[in-house]
């Protein structure tokens, strides 16, 4: 079947290559030259360097065949005249800090595809076509599509809502063994066409494939994500907090008595200094957003929201009110840039709302590191006040020599073993900030090596001398 993209981020490249490995025909069209060009290089280097993601490079390489990107409109119109489905992978931002969605992008994409589609067959379409909202939308977003393609006269189509459930960094793999597929639909018509495009996993007994309808699916991915940021959040502002609050309580411990009880589970139950990422923070936004237009009240996510900002805000505050400590003159080393391991997204990751911090305090440099983030990072910053104190160097230990403070911000898992590095290349006296635990098992060793250590989860350690 042939399948159309719109948008080739990080959800439409995946899922392109998910349904071209299904042996579909895919073509991906995005306005962005330099995805476009490497994503279609053939060449992994060039792949990753561009969108960072475990499996990608390969997949596509193998798919080659039966997969293409461009940003000619002119072959998405070729193409369309044969096109079963095409999928909407368009960025959704908030608006201006109010939870409401920006569409216009969304919108003004859905008004070229509107373009191509009346112009299929030469005016006279035979062929239905399945427009899919994959980009996450509000709830009764599908009205607004509709409305859209009726305007421009479309004919012979139907709008379905296909959310995305990925988890940066395990797309791929979650991707081609995913636990669910959501498909909203209002006609057999579109299921069916729905299930051509997933037909791998419509009777596979590990994926459980759920049809509903469009707005149920889209309100199934937003409350899905809810549900999982609140939980990050309690973990970090309650369970995290009363291992900070009272000592002999190690968090790793705690941590087992939670999990072991099946009621709970054990997705979740980690530490950090915040829960960054495209998703979370922008769906809990919009969600909240959505019941306050219907007048209903929004107080828990709203808590929700306040406790993951709480969380960064209380760590960074922990050095100056729990050592006294001067930030003004230091040489500052931060460790992981994007959001989480395994990828170089860096929206909303711990490490931007750090470095603000850090520019504000007078701090004398800041030397940077991340396996896969650093250059996204630094576009963040380029033209940012202060951003020439900002040192992107090529090595973890080139941040912990000469440096008077110590962050982890992200986890990747190189960085737990970071203790023999740090023994031997961070000046002793200095402090060690762990957002992540990711020397968990090591803190007692470094206390006694001289190093103070602050880490969500754990009350202030002193360097034994
Ligand atoms: N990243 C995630 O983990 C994730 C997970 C689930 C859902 N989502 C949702 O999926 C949607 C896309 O997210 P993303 O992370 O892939 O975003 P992204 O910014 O990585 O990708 C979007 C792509 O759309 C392209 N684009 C913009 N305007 C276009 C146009 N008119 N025509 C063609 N292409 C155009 C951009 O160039 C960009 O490459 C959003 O709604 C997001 O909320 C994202």
């Amino acid at each position: 079947m042939k399948i159309l993209y719109f948008g080739g981020g990080f959800v439409g490249a995946c899922s392109a290559a998910v349904s071209a490995d299904s042996g579909h025909e895919v073509l991906v069209y995005d306005i962005n030259q330099e995805l476009v060009n490497s994503l279609s290089s053939g060449d992994k280097d060039k792949i990753e360097s561009y969108l960072f993601e475990k499996g990608l490079g390969d997949l596509l390489i193998r798919n080659q065949a039966r997969i293409k990107f461009t940003f000619a409109l002119a072959e998405a119109e070729k193409f369309i005249d044969e096109a079963e489905a095409v999928f909407m992978c368009l960025p959704t931002p908030e608006r201006d800090g109010t939870g409401e969605t920006n569409l216009e992008i969304y919108e003004n994409a859905a008004r070229t595809l509107a373009g191509l589609l009346t112009k299929r067959n030469q005016g006279k379409p035979s062929r239905y076509v399945l427009i899919i909202n994959k980009s996450t939308v509000p709830i009764d977003m599908i009205n607004r599509t509709k409305e859209i393609m009726l305007a421009s006269g479309v004919k012979n189509f139907g709008v379905g809502s296909n959310p995305e459930f990925l988890v940066e960094g395990k797309a791929i793999e979650g991707s081609i063994r995913p636990a669910r597929v959501v498909v909203g639909a209002d006609s057999q018509t579109d299921f069916a066409i729905f299930r051509n495009i997933y037909g791998r996993f419509v009777e596979s007994s590990n994926v459980s494939y759920l049809e509903v309808s469009p707005a149920e699916a889209e309100a199934g991915k937003l409350l899905a994500n809810y549900i999982l940021f609140s939980r990050l959040a309690n973990c970090f502002d309650v369970v995290g907090r009363i291992c900070e609050k009272f000592s002999g309580l190690q968090f790793e411990n705690i941590r087992k008595v939670l999990i072991t009880d099946g009621r709970i589970g054990d997705w979740g139950f980690y530490d950090s200094l915040f829960a960054g990422g495209s998703c979370f923070i922008k769906d809990a936004r919009s969600l909240a957003h959505q019941l306050k237009v219907k007048g209903a009240e929004t107080d828990l996510i709203d808590d929700v929201l306040a406790a993951n900002q709480r969380q960064l805000n209380n760590f960074l505050a922990r050095a100056e009110a729990e050592l006294n400590f001067s930030w003004a003159g230091k040489t500052v080393g931060l460790l992981g840039l994007a959001f989480k391991q395994d990828t170089n997204d860096i929206r909303n990751a711990a490490s931007l709302g750090t470095t603000e911090f850090l520019l504000t305090k007078a701090v004398k440099q800041i030397k940077v590191y991340d396996p896969a983030a650093g250059n996204n990072y630094l576009k963040y910053f380029s033209g940012h006040k202060g951003a020439e104190k900002i040192n992107l160097v090529g090595s973890e230990l080139e941040v912990i020599k000469e440096t008077d403070i110590l962050i982890i911000t992200a986890d990747w898992p190189q960085f737990r073993g970071l203790d023999g590095l740090i023994l031997e290349n961070l000046p002793k006296g200095a402090l060690i900030m762990d957002g992540r635990r990711m020397l968990a098992q090591k803190y007692d060793e470094l206390m006694g090596a001289g190093y103070d250590i602050i880490a969500v989860g754990s009350p202030l350690m002193k360097a034994k001398l």
